[in-house]
């Protein structure tokens, strides 16, 4: 049931996030940012940390560019879990060769985000050309190989074995953010397969590989009709939504959703031009829910291009006074945010991989 009541104590602003002046907003909220909710202020910055005792960190950042899955140097490896739980795991793939078989997850959607490279996923629906800034959909159960161009490639991979759809935003239209038309499909082409004796399926089932040979290659295919299909869309088509007076909860900003997650684009876009109003996320305890953003670029802030952070579910975040104050100084009206990203926020606990540990600041 949704709640609805509401009280108020003690000093308190009348618009949530607008005319702090000297308070401090602290945000707790159930359920993301949808169930109940409280907004605490105090006087002094809640997440000024002294130290810490205990294997609950409040924020861990591993740069994975320095990743080495096993798809790096083996055409055969795989990328490398960063984080998981039982609806969702995260990955990184640095393949550098294309795969030398047709590959199929039985295991879930691979949802695929390009942070640099180009190539093309061949399925056997036709090409999908690829470049940076792509999300790739394949269904579970969808046949294709990752073919990935001369150069460096690096990828997020989101598998999830409960369907992913791209999330509606219905109270802004049919065309917002994503008007479903920017969608890409693959093209049909008259491909000139080799010549061979058998063509290897190589199944995921259960964590586990299967190789199953075929005399015909499952990837020919002449036409299709249906509606499950693979399709890309380049974050540059996705619109965001925005104010200019309050900083939107990053629901707002959901692309793709599956059962237990939402995978959250952040896009450049327009900042609170209300000087009087919070610009930066608030101080906030996300009590429901383990956040984990990668940053695909960043031109105006020190995150560097392919870090994850990792802020497990009831952790306090966001910036500390002296980032906020350094911010301030900075911030003028009309300035844009310039973050370009990629968040997975997801129900159950993540676990930390010990790859991800390794990389980790
Ligand atoms: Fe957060």
């Amino acid at each position: 049931m949704r709640s609805w009541i509401h009280h108020v104590k003690g000093r308190h602003v009348r618009q949530a996030r607008i005319g702090l002046g000297d308070l401090r907003e602290e945000h707790i909220s159930r359920q993301g940012f949808f169930g109940p909710v409280a907004m605490i202020y105090r006087e002094n910055g809640p997440n000024e940390i002294v130290r810490v005792e205990g294997a609950l960190h409040p924020r861990r950042v591993a740069d994975t560019t320095r990743a080495e899955p096993s798809d790096m140097s083996d055409p055969r490896g795989m990328p490398e879990i960063m984080l998981s739980n039982e609806d969702v795991s995260v990955a990184i793939s640095r393949r550098t060769a294309a795969m030398p078989y047709a590959y199929r997850s039985i295991d879930g959607d691979l949802l695929y985000f390009v942070h640099e490279g180009a190539g093309q996923f061949v399925t056997e629906f036709g090409h999908l050309l690829y470049e940076p800034g792509d999300y790739v959909l394949i269904p579970k159960g969808i046949t294709f190989a990752l073919m990935p161009d001369a150069g460096d490639s690096h990828m997020l991979v989101i598998e999830s074995p409960a369907p992913l759809s791209l999330a509606e935003h219905q109270q802004v239209g049919r065309h917002m953010p994503v008007d479903p038309t920017v969608l890409v499909l693959p093209e049909l082409h008259d491909h000139h397969w080799p010549q061979r004796d058998e063509w290897e399926l190589r199944v995921k089932h259960g964590g586990e590989h299967s190789s199953i040979f075929y005399r015909n290659n499952p990837l020919a295919s002449v036409g299709w009709k249906g509606d499950l299909f693979p399709y890309k869309l380049n974050i540059r088509d996705i619109i965001p939504i925005s104010s200019d007076r309050i900083h939107l909860a990053p629901s707002a900003w959901c692309t793709f959703q599956a059962s237990g997650f939402a995978v959250i684009t952040f896009v450049p876009q327009i900042a609170v031009a209300d000087m009087n109003a919070e610009e930066l996320p608030s101080y906030h305890r996300n009590v429901d829910n383990d956040e984990s953003v990668f940053v695909h670029h960043d031109e105006s802030s020190s995150r560097r291009p392919g870090t994850l952070s990792h802020v497990p579910q009831g952790i306090l975040h966001g910036a500390d006074e002296a980032a906020r104050a350094a911010f301030q100084k900075r911030r003028t009206p009309g300035m844009r945010r310039t973050l370009c990203g990629v968040s997975v926020d997801t129900d159950r606990r993540l676990v930390v991989s010990a790859a991800f540990e390794r990389l980790s600041a």
